[in-house]
């Protein structure tokens, strides 16, 4: 069973002006796996603030995964990936590598996401951009692996048995 933490970003949603469309879409993708959602929680675009919640919840110890959902971008406010890379201990940059790749068949704008992905302790941190839309596209991409990696993280397992993706 995977721990899974959510984390949306967005001053609009810590604003009360919209409600959490991709909060909820990280939860119907994420039920394909075997998980549950034990921390979850919408900030404001502040670095510290983003910081601090990621490294509390790593620390914890009570999380396998946590998935940020906006603040990726170019605007004034976007500071997600900085905070992210502020507080990992080692940064994976094949998730937002191959969710850019993938998206770009959807949309070039995918190469406007700064999004990063690192691990913190023994909580692997993945960042996904803004939208409900780009949240499903790039979960699309990267499930198949996020399995696998939380165990080794975890140092459950010493094989690497790809899943059956046709690919390997
Ligand atoms: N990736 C996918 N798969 N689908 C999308 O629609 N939108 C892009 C990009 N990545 C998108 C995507 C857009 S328009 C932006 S501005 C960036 O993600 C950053 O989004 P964020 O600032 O909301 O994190």
């Amino acid at each position: 069973m995977l721990n899974l933490g959510i984390v949306t970003i967005s001053d609009g949603v810590w604003h009360g002006q919209r409600s959490d469309e991709s909060g909820k879409a990280i939860r119907d993708s994420l039920a394909q796996l075997n998980s549950r959602v034990v921390k979850y929680e919408v900030i404001p675009d502040e670095a510290e603030i983003i910081a601090s919640k990621l490294a509390e919840w790593a620390d914890e110890g009570g999380v396998d995964l946590i998935l940020t959902t906006g603040g990726t971008g170019l605007g004034p406010r976007d500071v997600t990936p900085e905070a992210t890379l502020s507080i990992v201990d080692k940064v994976v940059p094949g998730f937002a590598e191959m969710m850019r790749a993938q998206s770009f068949s959807v949309t070039p704008f995918s190469m406007l996401s700064r999004a990063v992905a690192g691990v913190r302790r023994k909580c692997l941190i993945i960042n996904l951009p803004g939208s409900p839309k780009a949240v499903r596209e790039c979960l699309e991409v990267i499930l198949p692996a996020i399995p696998h990696a939380v165990e080794i993280i975890k140092g459950e397992v010493t094989e690497h048995i790809a899943p059956d993706t046709g690919k390997d």
